[in-house]
C-alpha cells in the first residue's frame, strides 16, 4: 500500500481542512487482494459549488462485498471500483459547508462516499438523519436493516420457525438472530468461525444454539442443533453451509440468500446448493435479496430497532478501526474472521 501526501508529511496536512486523504485500487487483484492493491492518497478538498455541500467523514462501513467490487465482474447490482479511482460505500458525516438550502452545517448525512475524509458533491447525494436516534452515530450504518428485509421479505419468516444463521456472530448474522427472536422463531440456531464467537452466540445474543463450523461436517453439527430440522436459513456465507441448510431443511422451507461469504473470503467460485432434487422434493424456496432493492423498509425497521434498544432487548455488536490509513487491512481482517459485529472505520480525530 501507497501512501502519498502532496507536500510534506502527510500527518501535518492531513489535519487542514483543505485537503483529505482517501484510498484508490491501485491494481486489480487476481485472487484475495492484499496491501499493494490499495493506495492512500492526499487530495485538495474543493469548496462545494451551487447545490453542493462538503462532508467532514465520521464512520465508514466496511462490507465483505467490497472485496467483489474490487474482483469486478460479479452480477451485484453496483458498480465495480476501477483501477486509479476513490473507493465508494457507505459512510456517515458532518456537513462542514454548504451550499444547497436543504442542508445546513453540523446536520449528520450517510452517505455512498466512503473510503475518503470528506465528500464533495451535489446535496441529494446526501440523506440527512437524526443525531439523537442512537447511542452513537456509527450505528446508522448498521446492518440490521439488510437482516430484517432479509428475514420478513425473502424468507417470509413466521412465528414459530426454526431459523439457521450463518455467520452469525457479524454484522448481519448478529441482528438476523436476534431479529428473529423477537420476530416469535421458535428456536435459532447460529453458526461462527470460532469457540469465542460461538459463546458469545449463546451467551450475549440469546441464540438457542451455536456451532463452530470449523468442528467437523456442518451437515452433523446442524442436525444436532436443530433435530427437528429448520424452516428459514439466512445465508451469509452459501458453500458447505448452504448444502447442508437445504439437506435438514422442513417442507416449504425458505432460504435468504443475503452474502456469499465462502466466495468472498477466497476469491473462488462457489461449489452451489447440490443436488436440487431436495428443493423440489421438500417445496423449498432459495431467494436472493439485496437491501438496495427494499430501502424503503428501512425507516419501520429503525422504529422497532430503537424500540428494541430502549427496552434492552437488542445488543448491537461493533468493532470499531481507527483511522483511513487501516481501513484496508480491516477489510481483509473482516473476512479473515478477525471482527465480531458491524465492522467500521472512524475518521478524522
Ligand atoms: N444482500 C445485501 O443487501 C447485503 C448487504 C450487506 C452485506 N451483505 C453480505 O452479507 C454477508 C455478511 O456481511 P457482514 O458485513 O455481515 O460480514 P460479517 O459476517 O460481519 O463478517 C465477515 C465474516 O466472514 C466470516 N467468514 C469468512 N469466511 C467464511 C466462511 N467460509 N464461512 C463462514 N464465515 C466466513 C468470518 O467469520 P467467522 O469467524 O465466523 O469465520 C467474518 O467474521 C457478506 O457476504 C456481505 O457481502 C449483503
Amino acid at each position: 500500500m501507497k501512501s502519498s501526501a502532496k507536500n510534506g508529511s502527510l500527518l501535518a496536512l492531513s489535519s487542514s481542512p483543505s485537503t483529505g486523504l482517501e484510498v484508490r485500487l491501485a491494481a486489480r487483484p487476481v485472487g484475495l487482494p492484499n496491501l499493494d492493491h490499495f493506495d492512500v492518497v492526499e487530495v485538495d478538498v474543493p469548496a462545494p459549488a451551487p447545490g453542493e455541500v462538503r462532508v467532514r467523514n465520521l464512520f465508514m462501513s466496511l462490507d465483505p462485498g467490497m472485496l467483489m467490487l474490487i474482483a469486478g465482474g460479479s452480477s451485484l447490482p453496483m458498480p465495480r471500483y476501477e483501477v486509479g479511482e476513490v473507493m465508494y460505500g457507505d459512510a456517515l458525516g458532518e456537513v462542514v459547508s454548504s451550499a444547497d438550502p436543504s442542508l445546513s452545517e453540523g446536520d449528520l448525512v450517510v452517505h455512498r462516499f466512503g473510503w475518503r475524509e470528506y465528500a464533495v458533491a451535489e446535496a441529494s447525494a446526501f440523506r440527512r438523519v437524526d443525531k439523537a436516534a442512537y447511542p452513537s452515530p456509527s450505528m446508522h450504518l448498521g446492518f440490521g436493516p439488510v437482516a430484517y428485509i432479509g428475514l420478513m421479505d425473502a424468507a417470509g419468516l413466521q412465528p414459530g420457525d426454526t431459523v439457521f444463521v450463518s455467520s452469525a456472530a457479524g454484522a448481519t448474522g448478529s441482528m438476523a438472530g436476534q431479529i428473529a427472536r423477537l420476530k416469535g422463531a421458535r428456536r435459532v440456531i447460529g453458526s461462527a468461525g470460532s469457540a469465542d464467537k460461538v459463546a458469545h452466540l449463546t451467551g450475549k445474543l440469546g441464540f438457542d444454539a451455536a456451532f463452530d463450523y470449523h468442528d467437523g461436517p456442518v451437515l452433523d453439527r446442524l442436525r444436532e442443533a436443530a433435530p427437528e430440522g429448520i424452516d428459514v436459513y439466512f445465508d451469509n456465507v452459501g458453500g458447505e453451509q448452504l448444502r447442508a441448510a437445504i439437506e435438514v431443511m422442513n417442507v416449504h422451507g425458505r432460504v435468504a440468500v443475503c452474502g456469499a461469504l465462502n466466495r468472498q473470503s477466497t476469491a473462488r467460485p462457489d461449489e452451489g446448493p447440490g443436488d436440487l432434487l431436495n428443493v423440489l422434493g421438500k417445496r423449498l424456496t432459495i431467494r436472493g435479496f439485496t437491501l438496495w432493492d427494499h430501502l424503503d423498509r428501512a425507516a419501520e425497521f429503525g422504529e422497532q430497532f430503537r424500540d428494541w434498544l430502549r427496552e434492552g432487548s437488542i445488543v448491537y455488536d461493533e468493532t470499531v478501526i481507527s483511522g483511513l490509513e487501516s481501513a484496508p487491512e480491516a477489510l481483509l481482517d473482516l473476512v479473515r474472521g478477525r471482527h465480531t459485529g458491524k465492522t467500521v472505520v472512524r475518521l478524522g480525530s
